[in-house]
């Protein structure tokens, strides 16, 4: 049985996405936004973030990556899912669920500003800077937190736990 320890409580979460979506909130004062969820781990912030948001949110679309190693650990990428919006000249948010080595995030923002945007900016509610490969830094972070494997609030391992409402570290049976 896998075991789990608190980190990161509802409470706080909620308190925090509230905090996080009003400074998104001022930051685009007057302008509109195009919100790009990554799946799967983003659906429940993203449901948590847009709620508390008060700009204009012009669509909310979703894209899902897929991620293989090659020979090397640089990765390759693929779209299991592309967005259906056309985001030329519109200001994109991306939501994302944590940020880790950084590496699904740099190319996702790549593929998209060849879609000539007129903006994007990334909103993680994690981020584990310690296991960062490249300077992907977020613009908006709910949480920075340890080295740790995490699971809930849309978090999952091995597609396990997702609906848990804190954010648990997970001992697992292996460990
Ligand atoms: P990156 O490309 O290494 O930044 O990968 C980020 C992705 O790895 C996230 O979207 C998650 O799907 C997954 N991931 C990284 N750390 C964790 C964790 O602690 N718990 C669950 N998934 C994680």
């Amino acid at each position: 049985m896998d075991k789990f320890d608190l980190m990161i409580s509802e409470e706080e979460i909620k308190a925090k996405v509230k905090e996080v979506a009003d400074k998104i909130s001022r930051d685009y004062d007057g302008e509109s936004i195009v919100v790009i969820s990554v799946l799967t781990g983003a659906f429940i912030f993203t449901a948590d973030l847009v709620r508390e948001l008060t700009i204009p949110v012009d669509k909310i679309d979703t894209v899902q990556i897929s991620s293989y190693e090659g020979t090397k650990s640089t990765g390759n990428f693929i779209f299991k899912k592309d967005i259906t919006t056309d985001i030329s000249g519109k200001n994109v948010l991306i939501v994302e669920d944590i940020v880790d080595t950084g590496r699904t995030l740099k190319k996702l923002r790549e593929m998209l500003q060849m879609r000539e945007p007129k903006s994007i900016k990334i909103c993680t509610a994690f981020d584990k800077p310690s296991r960062r490969v490249n300077d992907l830094v977020p613009d908006y972070n709910c949480f920075t937190i340890p080295d740790e494997f995490v699971v809930g609030y849309g978090l999952d391992y091995d597609g396990k736990y997702r609906q848990f409402k804190d954010i648990m570290i997970v001992r697992t049976d292996n460990e």
